[in-house]
């Protein structure tokens, strides 16, 4: 039986046909600039207001703590320039396997000589060593330390309160790229002291091009797009009115079950883990796998050499298995990633990440697994 399965998640997520339907409407009728101030506009301004009040509960925020931009990228690229711009930060502390929406920026800044970026040490797992973040820490510089929630790649999660006490006590600010942990963790914002993090609707079912940064009320945000007064003068242009409130729908469904989800979705990984040290022996796994220290939609395996390690993922996409990988070097068609090579992983052997999302069956994880293993049958060397 030939089939089409999804287990990319982690790269993006099918859109919620319950968020279709909230976008539908606003598509044909909601048109008006929201700011303008006749009828049309007020109309659009208050979907966006609504909409924003709605994240912030989720949340537990307030709702003028929620600054909408076009995803997970813009949020994180203002938060670190924010820091720098608007709160003195000389010193960015951040990990050599953080998404590149944060690596990249990091760079850039020290490239400009506005900051210094240093480098915490993380284990072979992805760990953050909190002890030597607090020895960064001791720099005595205005600091930022940020550090992503989960790893979108290997799936390790950060220890949230910890390192949010450890900034507290050296006076740093904290930023988080929460993008791969929105719609699948609660977040209780009065109770985790940060002072920004980052959403990007389409990693929850939600459409692209719709994201947000908190930021904190006792912090300050630097517009990174100058224009017009939109998003109390943060964030130039016209509203993206459809995706805000496909974003705010997406949540909403997200954190109506999220314990359910959670449940669900952490069983197939945990039956696919099983599965898979069932018919390799010496399968091994990136990043930590046990559910409290692991984002519960990723697993990253890392499979036995075989001599067709650079076709892997090509012949799972031919059979219909869409999943990404990361070590593809040695096939020389892309670039190594940068978190395996953080983390010092055997690159020699081929590794696949395998994501999940609370549509995913076990259905699906059966038939990847039949075809991995057909994969492996003849060429295991
Ligand atoms: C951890 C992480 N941060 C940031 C991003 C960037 O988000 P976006 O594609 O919405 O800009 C992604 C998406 O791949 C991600 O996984």
């Amino acid at each position: 039986m030939s089939m089409r399965v999804y287990l990319d998640n982690a790269a993006t997520t099918p859109i919620a046909p319950e968020v279709i339907e909230a976008m539908i409407p606003v598509m044909n009728e909601g048109f008006g600039n929201p700011s303008s101030t006749h009828f049309y506009g007020r109309q659009t301004k208050a979907l966006i207001e609504t909409s924003r009040r709605n994240v912030a509960k989720v949340l537990n925020c307030q709702p003028s703590e929620i600054i909408f931009t076009s995803g997970g990228t813009e949020a994180d690229n203002m938060a670190l320039y924010s820091s720098v711009h608007q709160l003195g930060v000389t010193h960015i502390i951040t990990s050599s396997i953080e998404h590149h929406a944060v690596g990249h920026t990091a760079e850039a800044i020290a490239h400009s000589g506005e900051a210094k970026v240093s480098y915490v040490k993380v284990n072979e797992k992805g760990n953050v060593d909190l002890a030597d973040l607090e020895r960064l820490l001791h720099s005595g510089e205005k600091s930022l330390v940020s550090l992503m929630h989960a790893n979108n790649e290997i799936s390790t999660l950060l220890p949230m309160k910890k390192v949010s006490a450890l900034c507290r006590k050296y006076n740093a600010y904290f930023h988080s790229d929460t993008v791969q942990t929105m719609g699948h963790y609660v977040f209780d914002l009065k109770d985790l002291d940060i002072d920004f993090i980052t959403c990007a609707a389409h990693k929850f079912h939600g459409p692209k091009g719709a994201g947000f940064l908190y930021v904190n009320k006792k912090v300050k945000a630097e517009a990174l797009i100058h224009g017009g007064a939109q998003e109390r003068g943060l964030r130039g242009g016209t509203e993206n009115v459809y995706g805000i409130v496909g974003l705010a729908k997406a949540m909403e469904l997200a954190y109506e079950d999220v314990e359910g989800h959670q449940r669900q979705v952490q069983g197939l990984k945990s039956y696919m883990i099983e599965e898979l040290k069932r018919s390799f022996p010496d399968i091994a796994f990136h990043g930590e796998t046990d559910s409290d220290r692991s984002l519960y939609t990723v697993l990253n395996v890392c499979f036995p050499r075989t001599e067709k390690a650079g076709m892997l993922l090509f012949t799972l996409d031919l059979k219909g298995v869409a999943v990404s990988g990361g070590s593809a070097c040695s096939s020389g068609a892309t670039k190594g990633s940068h978190v395996l090579e953080g983390i010092s992983a055997d690159m020699t052997r081929p590794n696949v990440r395998f994501s999940f999302s609370r549509y995913t069956t076990k259905m699906d994880i059966d038939y990847a697994l039949e075809q991995v293993r057909a994969v492996f049958e003849k060429t295991l060397v």
